[in-house]
């Protein structure tokens, strides 16, 4: 790992050791992937105000969310499938995030299910809700989130259809899966990838396999989840929600200042100003171009960013425009892939030192310090 100092190389070096239709996966956006590509593309053009000569000897990463203390202003996102980027990739994320003192946020499309990530880890976790059409099983997860611990509820609200992600197509990681003789061989290369996957307590969609009767194979699992979307999904859910979830409930995939005012008006304790990280509608605005009118909008409601951070500045900039935290995605999928909870204790470590030393270089001690005051003016900084 010492040889891997950037995300950026844990990307390159998860490329290399799990399969193209897994990477892929994980790694592409929607259409002609501009939105992914403006996510970064926005945080690369703040420019920040360097201040010297500040005694900046007691810096503190800490900072407190929902009533609890974080060791860092930022946590796992919920991903799709992070098992199959590793045997077991979710309990392995969820214990170096426990160790790290950050929040894990489980999805509902994990390989590993609820009750093996709370039996492995023993710890609180966050839970990611899809709402299906089938509002008895959507009821019934969160049921079981409430079992195994979980006291925040992150519902995703921008995937009432899913984004077509063209390298998905192509590579034949559709609904149902696409046999390919390119895949076996390129499985066949990845040796280490296939053992941990074998390994893994779970091959197939872990809260659905075995909660929906008649649905084993992961074809049928495959086509049921994708028939669940539900487009008819609207806020009289979030009310019922709300009814129903006895935590702290967080709306992910706001980018509209009215959708943030709705969510202040049905009693949502934050939102996550997300775009899906480039995978949902191609062409909608980077989350960090929008954030700071959202942050006037939602009043004193917590506003949390995602969408594109892969460096210790990226999560400053966020912070300086209004966000109180961020949620970061990939970085830790290809951290997992590679290594595990070794890889994301790696990832952790990396994006707390940068934030940490940048900080020291903005002449900055406290996250609260973090404020617009850090950043050049607009004109100047493109
Ligand atoms: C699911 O959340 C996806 O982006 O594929």
């Amino acid at each position: 790992m010492k040889n891997l100092p950037s995300i950026d190389d844990l990307r390159q070096a998860a490329r290399r050791r799990v399969p193209k239709m897994f990477f892929d996966y994980a790694d592409s956006g929607s259409y002609t992937e501009q939105t992914l590509r403006a996510n970064r593309a926005d945080l690369e053009a703040i420019r920040l105000r360097q201040k010297v000569l500040v005694d900046v000897s007691a810096r503190d990463l800490s900072t407190t969310v929902l009533g609890r203390k974080l060791a860092a202003p930022f946590i796992l996102a919920p991903i799709g499938l992070l098992g199959m980027q590793h045997g077991d990739g979710e309990i392995l994320a969820a214990r170096a995030a426990n160790d790290a003192g950050i929040p894990f946020t489980l999805s509902t499309m994990s390989i590993c299910s609820i009750e093996h990530v709370a039996e492995a880890t023993g710890k609180p976790f966050w839970f990611q809700l899809y709402v299906i059409r089938d509002r008895g099983f959507s009821k019934a997860l969160m049921e079981r989130a409430i079992k195994a611990g979980c006291d925040t509820l992150v519902l995703t609200v921008d995937l009432q259809v899913l984004g077509q992600r063209h390298r998905d197509v192509r590579n034949g990681m559709t609904v149902p899966p696409e046999f390919r003789i390119a895949n076996v061989i390129d499985i066949a290369t990845k040796p280490r990838w296939a053992f941990g996957a074998l390994m893994g307590k779970s091959k197939t969609f872990g809260n659905i396999s075995g909660h929906v009767p008649g649905m084993e194979g992961v074809n049928s699992l495959a086509q049921w989840t994708q028939d669940q979307f539900d487009p008819a999904l609207n806020w009289k859910d979030v009310e019922w929600i709300k009814e129903f979830w006895p935590g702290k409930l967080v709306i992910k995939g706001i980018l509209d200042e009215d959708d943030a005012r709705m969510a202040v008006k049905l009693g949502a304790d934050a939102i996550v100003v997300s775009n899906h990280g480039g995978r949902q509608l191609d062409g909608a605005s980077s989350p960090l171009r929008v954030l700071p009118g959202i942050v006037d909008a939602a009043g004193s409601m917590t506003v949390m960013m995602d969408s594109g951070i892969r460096r210790g500045t990226d999560v400053l900039k966020a912070l300086a425009l209004g966000a109180k935290f961020v949620f970061v995605g990939r970085p830790f999928l290809f951290a997992a892939a590679i290594g595990g909870d070794v890889g994301v204790k790696h990832a952790i470590k990396l994006l707390k030192d940068e934030v940490d030393r940048d900080m020291a270089l903005l002449g900055v001690n406290k996250l609260s310090e973090v404020t617009r005051e850090l950043l050049m003016e607009t004109n100047s900084s493109r």
